[in-house]
């Protein structure tokens, strides 16, 4: 077995220890600084080589046995054969089949990888060769001819001796990118605080999406959800669509006594609660409501929020919860917003709530 990496006296291992050594002079790397290599019991025993070449030679015939194993119990178990308990003809003995040409199948592969395993760490060659980098540097005639290519192409497009095109064309090149800005200026306004606010104010009456009529807290029966928008909010107002997509809520009334959240209890009336329509994930609106489990469903990513625990999300991408609409009851028993959403609907922006 020959050991040809320490054939630079330079190199660490020549000294058996692991450290990193100064680059080689004349360029090239130097040795990573590998541990000295050890050699096996089978290279320098030949007692110990015996043996190893006798386990590789019975972890193969213990394949060998898998094997026969399979075969065998292929054709023994069979439907009309008899089973482990003598029983012929029946169908128990498929069980045993499948058992032992499993076991016989596993046993055989199981011992090839082993045996070849065992043979290449403790009997194939075991030498380590350092193969030296060539030299990827150029020669200098080559680099001497890229270099006239350059400076033959500088003289024939004749930037040295075209001082105005070249002024001009990093004019050019400067005033490119302004064009790419130039359409930022027609994006429109600043959102300002619209993101944070929504129609809803206090007093106002909630009233359903599809008449515009008011809610009374009577008339929401129990698992019931209503889509509603706030009173008020009628097509002649200017920015009408952006503040319907807004002001878009759930209510719904649950159990009280189902309730996790007391501050989402709280916020609601006798178990009426009243949630933002709009997804916190990417805007879609969540209308889906699952009655038996009091989750709501949004059918763009399956975010589902739980109704009982403040709209909390329970699975999906959208990573806050719905936020909720405080809702009260005024003297003719009609429900009315409490206030305003108490954060911004919708999906998350800049780093909002993305704690929660
Ligand atoms: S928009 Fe609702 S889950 Fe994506």
């Amino acid at each position: 077995m020959s050991e040809h990496v320490n054939e630079n006296p330079e190199s660490p291992r020549s000294s058996g220890t692991v450290s990193t050594v100064a680059p080689k002079e004349g360029g090239g790397f130097p040795n990573p600084g590998l541990p000295p290599h050890v050699h096996r019991q089978a290279d320098e025993n030949p007692r110990a080589e015996k043996r190893a070449e006798r386990m590789v030679a019975g972890l193969f015939l213990l394949s060998v046995l898998g094997t026969v194993v399979f075969i065998a119990s292929y054709f023994v178990f069979t439907p009309m054969g008899t089973n482990l308990l003598g029983e012929p003809g029946t169908l128990h003995a498929v069980r045993w089949s499948n058992l032992f040409t499993g076991v016989g199948l596993a046993v055989a592969v199981f011992f090839i990888g082993a045996a070849a395993v065992h043979w290449a760490k403790t009997l194939m060659p075991d030498e380590e060769w350092v193969e030296e980098r060539h030299h990827i540097e150029g020669s200098d005639e080559t680099r001497e001819v890229a270099a006239g290519i350059i400076t033959d192409g500088l003289d024939e497009s004749g930037i040295a001796r075209r001082p105005v095109i070249v002024t001009a064309m990093i004019a050019a090149l400067t005033a490119l990118p302004i064009a790419v800005l130039a359409p930022l200026s027609t994006f429109g306004p600043l959102p300002g605080s619209k993101l944070h606010h929504t129609f809803w104010k206090k007093g106002l009456r909630i009233t359903r999406d599809t008449d515009g009529t008011p809610i009374k807290a009577s008339e929401v029966a129990m698992n019931s959800i209503f889509h509603v928008m706030p009173e008020g909010l009628t097509e002649d107002l200017e920015d009408y669509l952006e503040e319907r997509a807004k002001a878009a809520t759930v209510l719904i009334r649950i159990d009280p006594e189902l309730g996790q959240n007391q501050d989402s209890l709280d916020n609601g009336y006798q178990g009426i609660l009243a949630f933002s329509k709009i997804c916190t994930h990417v805007g879609c609106p969540v209308a889906l409501y699952e009655q038996q489990t009091h989750h709501m469903l949004c059918p763009c990513h399956q975010s589902t929020f739980d109704v009982t625990d403040g709209a909390k999300v329970i699975f999906g991408p959208a990573h806050r919860p719905l936020p909720q609409l405080p809702i009260e009851v005024d003297a003719e028993g009609y429900l009315v917003a409490g206030g305003d959403f108490p954060e911004p609907i919708g999906p998350s922006f800049w780093d909002l709530h993305k704690d929660k």
